[in-house]
Formats: C-alpha cells, structure tokens, sequence
C-alpha cells in the first residue's frame, strides 16, 4: 500500500508519518483489521530510516489506532468506528429499478422483476469447464484479440441449441456474442436506425431497452400494450404518420412487465407491417426457456422470411444469473456486420474463457438440464406466490397466471397508488416494483405491480406477500395522488 509521508518542517519525521497513516484511517482506506506494511518496506519506499518508521507506529499503537501483533505484523485496531470513504457514500444510481438492486439491510426482501435464483444454477460445472478453457492449449496458445463476434465455439454452440430449440434457422455466422443482452440492444439500434430516426417500443415495457436506443440515438415512442400484447393497429397507424420510424423493439414471448404472449394474428400483421414499412424488428427474448403451460410459442424471427430485418436478442442471464454477462443476437450479416464493428469499438471482444465453458456447457448438455431444473423449481414459486396472493388479497387485486416467464403482473384497484404502496412496502423493507417504472410518462402509469418469483424460496415468497398485504393503504388514503 502506497503512504505518501505529509510535509510539516516543524515537526519530527515520525509524527509526520503517523499524521499521514492516521489520515488514511480516517478516510476509510485503512479499515480495522488491514495490515499495515512492514517497516522496512515503508522505510524502503519513503526513503527513510526503519527506525523512524518503527516509532510512528509505536506512537500510534500507543494512542490506540493500530495494534501490534508479534511475528505477524502491525494491523489498524479493530474497534475503531468504520470511517467511510468519500466514493462509498456516493452510490453510483443505475437506472435498474430498486428491486434489482441487493444492497439494502439484510432483513429486507426483494421481489425482483425477474431475476432468476443463482443458488440453483450449475456453479461446479461452470467452474469445472472454465478451469478447462483457462488451461486449454488453444487458448494458451491464442489468448489475445480474436473475432468481436466473440468465441467461435460458443458461437456455433448457440447457433445449433437455437437452430434446435428456438427454430431459428441459424449459423454461427449470424451470432455475435454480446455482454449481456443489453450490449445487443444497443448494438442492434446502432445498426437498424440512423441518429434521429425513430424505434417504437412497447409500453408500459422495459426501460433499460429505451435508454440504450436513445444511447444510441434514437427516439423512442410508446405503442400501448394490452391483454394480448403490443398494439399492433396502434403500430400501423403510427407507422403511416412517422416517415421516421424504422423500428419497432418488443418482447412477444412474455411482455415485459406485462408477461402476456402476443397473440399470433397480432404477429402475422406485425411482419406485414414490418414488410409493408421496412420497419425492422428488434425482438427481446430475454426468458424463452421458461413456458410452463400451453403450446411453446416460437420467436417472431423463425417465422420473419428473409427479406425482413430482425435482430433476435437473448441473454442467459435469465438461466444462470444477471452477473454473468453473456447475452447474444442474430441477425443478417449486412446488420451482423455493422454491430460487430460497432461492438469492436467500443468493448473489443468479449470474455474467450467464459465464452468457452459455455459453449461446454452447451454442447454437452448441462445447461439443457438445468433449464429443466429450473422449470420445475420456478413453476413451482408462481404456483407458491399466486396462492398467496390470492389468499392474502382475494378479490381486491387480480392477474392471469402467467404461462412462462420469471415474474406475475399484479394489477391492483385502479384508485390504489401502487407507488405510494411501494413505498410504504420499502420503508418496511419490501422491494416491490410499480407500475411506474415501467412507463415512458408517470401520467400513464398502470396501478400494478411486477413481482418475480424466481428467486426467492416459497418461505420468503410468503413473508414478501404478508408483508406487502400489513402495508397496504388503509381505503380512505388510497386515492390517487397523480
Ligand atoms: C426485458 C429484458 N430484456 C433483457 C434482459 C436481460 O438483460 P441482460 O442480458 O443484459 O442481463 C432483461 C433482464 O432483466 C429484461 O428484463
């Protein structure tokens, strides 16, 4: 650890010293317990004599900051107060709704908008198989910069398990291979609009997909979404009036937040409109792994023919967990082309290793198994959380099973603030997600709630349903503020 010695002519060297060592104690850079360095690598590095060293930090072991602990060295005390570093109490604040976020007391449940349980996911094979990548002679041999698409064998991997299991009728040709489906979102606006130009979206929808369009220039308008997904004679009309618009993102398999599935004459007039404007279709398949009932239902792209432009994006952090960042797209080359060269800007390539244990994991099976695991297992939280809610609401709130997905859209009385029940839910330790969230304007906002089930356990799935039925409004303040 650097320690820069602070400058006072009128005082001894030491005292000087001390002064510093305490001054990075106060700011939180030296916590209880952290060793400090040895004294005759600090008087190495300072340039001064070990004996100088030695006395600062006598003096401060005497005054209580540090303690000296025989043949293992000088440690900060361990009961002093926690001094904070500035940039600690700074949070950078991302746009991901508060229930995303796991920092709060460690009493408070979050019911996210959808996050899967990283505890069930296959840590020892990922570990095993990135082990094995690590050590591969191919890797070793060729570690450095290689395609911005990402990692041939991943990409081939996932071009075969989307051909299978999607239909999609792919090559590894057609993937890139993104950080996370959020990069593919920004990528593919960059590659299907020109600044200025216009994606529709659906709302209420997903607002990390807006703030990436707009990142990359575009603007971004509503199309209302209702019990059978996007408007899509909403779309036509817009698409008539707004020579600009040149895109249209949505999420067909479970809407986000909504969760229904669009219905399919509304994707047959969808690729219509799409070939009738030369819109292109951005589709976000950010949970296709999970239908629980019902038919499966295809991605719009496996039945788009090949004069429509689709960028078809999916993630994995639906199937093993948000922090591991792989997401992908696949789209034509022409658009394939201009996202790579784009990504190759701005984040070069992404991870070979993990990209490897993945293509591993995909190829031999693992993560087929265990998104049969993880169905059974989040079936049964929704299950779990519908039977609560409605035992614990009745009548008073109402929602439709959801077929697939990670979460339930919890529609609630429209004279009910669902905001303001957030955050009653909050002050209680309850993270809850609003409808507002999820709105381009807070004037549209439904009065509803996005609840994810998948990763919590049933227990704690009933303690965040008791605890968000002792903090609803009492009726006479329910009434909507907006
Ligand atoms: C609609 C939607 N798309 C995509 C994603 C996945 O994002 P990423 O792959 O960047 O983790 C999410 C995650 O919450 C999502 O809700």
């Amino acid at each position: 650890m650097l320690i820069e010695l602070s400058e006072d002519g009128g005082r001894p060297i030491f005292i000087n010293l001390a002064s510093s060592i305490l001054r990075e104690i106060e700011r939180g850079r030296l916590k209880p317990g952290d060793a400090l360095p040895g004294t005759r690598v600090l008087a190495k590095s300072l340039k001064l004599h070990r004996n100088t060293v030695d006395a600062a930090y006598q003096e401060l072991t005497m005054q209580g900051w540090l303690v000296a602990e025989p043949s293992r060295g000088t440690f900060v005390a361990h009961d002093l107060p926690e001094f904070k570093r500035a940039s600690d109490t700074v949070p950078v604040r991302p746009q991901q709704p508060a229930a995303e976020i796991n920092t709060t007391t460690r009493s408070s449940l979050h019911l996210s908008d959808g996050t899967p349980d990283a505890r069930i996911m296959p840590h020892a094979d990922l570990a095993r198989a990135f082990r094995r990548a690590l050590g591969a002679p191919a890797f070793l041999a060729s570690a450095g910069y290689g395609d911005p698409r990402g990692n041939l064998a991943l990409r081939r991997a996932l071009a075969s398990y989307l051909t299978d299991e999607r239909g999609l009728v792919t090559s590894s040709n057609d993937v890139l291979v993104t950080r996370g489906s959020q990069m593919a979102l920004f990528l593919a606006a960059g590659a299907v609009v020109e600044p200025g130009q216009m994606i529709a979206v659906e709302e209420p929808g997903y607002p990390l997909a807006w703030a990436s369009f707009r990142a990359a220039g575009a603007r971004v308008i509503g199309v209302p979404v209702d019990a059978q997904g996007l408007d899509v004679d909403h779309l036509a009309g817009l698409a008539r009036r707004e020579p600009s618009l040149k895109a249209v993102y949505l999420t067909p398999h479970h809407q986000y937040p909504t969760t229904v599935t669009l219905g399919a004459g509304r994707r047959l007039k969808l690729l219509e409109l799409a070939r009738r404007h030369g819109l292109a279709i951005i589709e976000d398949d950010y949970d296709q792994e999970y239908r629980f009932e019902g038919r499966p239902v295809l991605p719009i792209a496996a039945r788009a023919e090949a004069d429509l432009s689709t960028v078809y994006v999916g993630s994995l952090s639906k199937l093993l967990a948000p922090g591991i960042r792989i997401g992908y797209a696949v789209a034509k080359p022409a658009i394939l082309r201009r996202m790579a060269s784009q990504r190759e800007a701005i984040d070069r390539q992404g991870d070979l290793p993990l990209e490897q244990a993945l293509a591993d994991l995909i190829d031999d099976g693992t993560l087929r198994r265990h998104a049969r695991k993880a169905r059974r297992i989040y079936q049964a939280r929704r299950d779990r959380l519908a039977e609560e809610l409605t035992r614990e609401f009745g009548q008073a709130v109402s929602f439709t099973l959801p077929a697939g997905g990670l979460a339930l859209w919890l529609r609630l009385d429209p004279a009910v603030s669902a905001e303001a029940w957030a955050e009653r839910a909050a002050a209680a330790g309850l993270m809850v997600m609003p409808g507002v969230h999820f709105t381009l304007d807070a004037a549209r906002a439904p009065e509803a709630f996005r609840i994810g089930y998948a990763s919590l356990d049933e227990a704690s799935l009933r303690r965040a349903v008791d605890q968000l039925a002792r903090t609803r409004m009492p009726a006479t303040t329910q009434a909507r503020s907006r």
